[in-house]
């Protein structure tokens, strides 16, 4: 596909390289410090529709990259802002984010409101003009700014407050688990230990996810058991039937302060997409680079 406002080298883009720039940003004119809707309206008048095609023929090859595209604009943004410094390589001067807990061996690829759509779920209208980080953090990846799937309710409210979000985007964030697939080993305690899950749901996981640790550990499960590769409310109604996935999951819907919200959500799903939407567009705007701030990578997966 070819970018006729691609400064790069590069006049194909790679999947990899053009779904980075739905969260990335394209050489431009434009010096403003602020993002905006018409941001290369001049410059790249048809970014939105190329990223969009883009990202439209991955997902139709295979439909889980729509939801790690979603999972990698979170762990991007929670870690030093939106700034793409997810997609650096580890090199000489600094060790990288994509080996660190959150991300190893569960990061695929990389653009979040076109899968959302492309699945079924809501649409908005995405301001532009992030730039790029010349560095990124392995330390601060792992610092539990991304909260992991065994925290308490608390913990998952903390670290979204920590980041400008409350405790009613961090419920409609998590409904991104509407999407998207889980490692057994996320999971397997979840399945084995804990009493609020539905029986019949734990056997039916127990049965690709051994009970002991090292074995089975990278088999996946849907995290929405009901509409997998679908974007709706389906998420809540199994957490009030006890079959949220991850302990992070059901925590949401376990007689705590956020029982009401996930009722809401089972039962309007308008009300759900609203939320999301909200939640998506506060989330994008966490400390993006702007103006003459970080850089336009050539190369997403290193510094110029
Ligand atoms: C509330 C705190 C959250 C926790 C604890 C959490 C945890 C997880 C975990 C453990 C996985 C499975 C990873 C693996 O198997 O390696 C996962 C997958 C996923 N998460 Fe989250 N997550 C959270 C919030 C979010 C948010 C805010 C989004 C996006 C808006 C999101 C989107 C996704 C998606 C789409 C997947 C599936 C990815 C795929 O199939 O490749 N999550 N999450
Ligand atoms: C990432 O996963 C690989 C493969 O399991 C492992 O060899 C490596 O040690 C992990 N890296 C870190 C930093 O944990
Ligand atoms: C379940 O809990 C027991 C007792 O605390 C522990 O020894 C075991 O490792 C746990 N099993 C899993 C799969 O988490």
């Amino acid at each position: 596909m070819k970018m006729s406002c691609h400064a790069s080298s590069s006049s194909s883009l790679t999947t990899f390289t053009a779904l980075a720039f739905f969260l990335l940003l394209f050489p431009s004119g434009s010096s403003s410090a602020k993002l905006s809707i018409n941001f290369y309206s001049k410059t790249c008048p048809n970014v939105l529709n190329t990223v969009r095609s883009v990202v439209h023929s991955a997902v139709s090859k295979e439909h889980r990259i729509g939801a790690s595209l979603l999972r990698l604009h979170f762990h991007d943004c929670f870690v030093n802002g939106c700034d793409g410094s997810i997609l650096l390589d580890d090199s000489s001067s600094f060790i990288g984010e994509k080996t660190a807990a959150p991300n190893n061996r569960s990061l695929r690829a990389i653009a979040a409101r076109d899968s959302t759509e492309i699945l079924g779920g809501p649409s908005w209208k995405v301001t532009l003009g992030r730039r790029d980080s010349k560095t990124a953090s392995f330390s601060d990846a792992n610092s539990g700014v991304i909260p992991p799937p065994t925290s308490t309710l608390n913990n998952l409210i903390n670290r979204f407050k920590t980041k400008g979000l409350s405790a009613k985007d961090m419920v409609a964030l998590s409904g991104a688990h509407t999407i998207g697939r889980a490692r057994c080993t996320v999971f397997r305690t979840r399945i084995y230990n804990e009493t609020n899950i539905d029986g019949a749901f734990a056997k039916t996981r127990q049965k690709n996810c051994p009970r002991t640790s090292g074995s089975g550990d990278d088999n996946i499960a849907p995290l929405d058991v009901s509409t997998r590769d679908f974007f709706d409310n389906k998420y809540y109604k199994n957490l009030l039937n006890k079959k949220g996935l991850l302990h992070s999951d059901q925590i949401l819907f376990n007689g705590g302060s956020t029982d009401s919200l996930v009722r809401t959500y089972s039962r309007n799903d308008k009300t759900f997409d609203s939320d999301f939407t909200t939640a998506m567009i506060k989330m994008g705007n966490i400390q993006p680079l702007t103006g003459s701030k970080g850089e336009i990578r050539k190369n997403c997966r290193k510094p110029n």
